[in-house]
């Protein structure tokens, strides 16, 4: 099968924004077009488009909607109604800074505007650019990456962080492409990321698109794979890096626990639009999702409809477990001067 689109596009013709539906992935390729903000706000909030570099774009292109949307007739009143959609976008996703980076990005190129026109055009523009250069970013931080991985090397990754995580190619699953594409053979080892499978249903299905073996594993065999000699090294991306921690998708910190207890290395993959260079691990907010994402799968229960349930969607990874951070500024090592990252 041939992905014809990117993972997230605006549609000029139907002024909306386009996505490929993540939910259904595997079983259904299915694009759908959200020409409304409760729409997309709906899109983000069921994961139909998710990974912190498509959420920027999401953002992005949520307002360039809203604009669109908008019958305000003076500038103060459309940036006005633009400040309501940034507020309701930003608050769909709590933990992924990329969301929010992604909304003020746009929202700061509207403010140059000299008219409703101009506005307008500018919020489409702007998050068409976004997103253009999303695809650059991971391009050269996949560049950057590949030379960590040696032929033959088998990578253990986590969740999703491939393209549809980002407008296209990847961060971690970047990395793995740039490699290959360098000629190395690379394995991957893909955890199955419960509650929402996003490794099962959606690296497997990537990797397999582009011919690169892969094997699938439930996330609690990685200490069994790693014990067993299984994996050279691990690579995951983040929805935020702030000083002291990578926030990524619930299950990377055990990951990188038994890497660290292993002696492989554990690398993060993320672009710069990641790093949160103001908030400390204990001021983010992590995501909780629906009690319901444990107690089923689909449709089938798999647990007491009333058992009470914890799930939250990502966990914290302090530094000291990560051996290099790999953006499209270069490879940074211990100690993360996050300055430096931004240069
Ligand atoms: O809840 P999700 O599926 O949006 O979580 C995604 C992840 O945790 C990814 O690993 C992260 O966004 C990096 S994607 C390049």
């Amino acid at each position: 099968m041939v992905i014809a689109m990117r993972t997230i596009e605006w549609d000029q013709d139907s002024r909306s924004v386009k996505m490929i539906d993540q939910t259904l992935l595997p079983q259904e390729y299915r694009v759908i077009k959200c020409n409304n903000l409760a729409l997309l706000c709906e899109a983000i909030r069921s994961l139909r488009v998710r990974g912190a570099p498509a959420l920027a774009a999401a953002g992005g292109f949520g307002i360039a909607l809203a604009a669109e949307l908008s019958s305000a007739n003076t500038m103060e009143k459309l940036l006005k109604d633009l400040q309501i959609a940034a507020n309701t976008l930003k608050a769909t996703r709590p933990t992924a800074v990329n969301l929010g980076w992604g909304v003020e990005r746009v929202m700061g190129a509207v403010s140059h505007a000299y008219d409703v026109a101009g506005i307008r055009d500018i919020a489409t523009s702007e998050a068409m650019r976004l997103a253009d250069e999303d695809v650059l970013i991971n391009k050269k931080l996949g560049e950057y990456g590949a030379s960590l991985l040696d032929d033959g090397d088998t990578v253990l990754t986590h969740c999703n962080a491939g393209r549809m995580a980002c407008v296209d190619w990847g961060t971690a699953l970047g990395v793995i492409r740039s490699a290959v594409e360098d000629g190395k053979e690379i394995n991957v080892i893909a955890c199955e990321t419960r509650p929402l499978n996003q490794g099962g249903r959606i690296t497997t299905w990537e990797l397999m698109q582009d011919n690169i073996p892969v094997k699938l594993i439930s996330d609690s065999m990685s200490g069994h794979v790693m014990y067993k000699g299984m994996v050279d090294k691990v690579i995951v991306g983040a929805d935020r890096i702030t000083e002291d921690a990578v926030f990524n998708k619930v299950g990377t910190y055990t990951h990188a626990i038994l890497a660290e207890e292993h002696k492989i290395p554990f690398y993060v993959a993320a672009p710069v639009s990641t790093f949160d260079f103001k908030n400390w691990e204990e001021n983010v907010e992590i995501e909780q999702r629906d009690a319901d994402e444990l107690r089923f799968v689909g449709d089938v229960q798999i647990a007491p409809l009333d058992v009470e349930v914890y799930n939250p969607a990502f966990d914290a990874t302090p530094m000291e477990f990560v051996k290099a951070i790999i953006t499209e500024n270069g490879i940074f090592r211990p100690p993360f001067l996050l300055d430096e990252v931004r240069t």
